[in-house]
């Protein structure tokens, strides 16, 4: 059994503040197409892309996952919704919620590399650099943040928490 800890590790008005400054980093760098990977990167997605409002940027979703019910990566990942994206050409910003291992990441840059992108870049908001377990350098990073299971704000545990406005640490009950 879990429990959540009993202050956020990040408040809500943290998270807004950085994700303000990481546009501002952003925007100037006129991505064509932000790809956001559900479902924890929903949430981040969203409020990010309310600071890089340009009428010419686009969204795209695809869906990774590789949890299952636990706070372990089953270490397979199944990646969905490539099947109609389209980004040949383009600039594009991926976005995800968390680089943990780097798995996701370095596996999804490595899929989209035959979708003939212009560029491809990184983001996500949190950042585990202790527990990283391939070599993947990431363009945007919100927070580094230890080697702790989080939750909120997109993230889930068993497909909870994602709703919170804040990242909340989950300790063993
Ligand atoms: P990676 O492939 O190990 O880098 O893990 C990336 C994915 O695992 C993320 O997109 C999350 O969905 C999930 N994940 C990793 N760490 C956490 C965490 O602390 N809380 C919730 N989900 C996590
Ligand atoms: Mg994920």
């Amino acid at each position: 059994m879990y429990k959540m800890s009993k202050a956020p590790l990040l408040t809500a008005v943290q998270i807004q503040e950085r994700i303000e400054a990481l546009a501002a980093q952003i925007a100037p760098c006129d991505f064509d197409v932000i790809l956001s990977v559900l479902t924890g990167g929903f949430m981040f997605t969203t409020d990010l892309c309310r600071h890089i409002a340009t009428p010419k940027l686009q969204v795209a979703f695809i869906k990774a996952s590789s949890y299952g019910n636990s706070t372990e990566s089953s270490g397979e990942l199944k990646i969905s919704g490539l099947k109609h994206l389209n980004i040949r050409g383009k600039k594009v910003l991926v976005i995800d919620d968390i680089l943990d291992s780097g798995n996701t990441m370095k596996e999804l840059v490595h899929k989209l590399a035959d979708f003939g992108a212009k560029e491809l870049k990184t983001c996500v908001l949190l950042n585990k650099p202790a527990r990283r377990a391939v070599d993947f350098n990431v363009d945007f990073v919100g927070f580094d943040i230890e080697n702790k299971f989080v939750v909120g704000y997109g993230l889930d545990y068993a497909n909870d928490y994602r709703t919170l406005p804040e990242i909340w640490t989950l300790e063993e009950a």
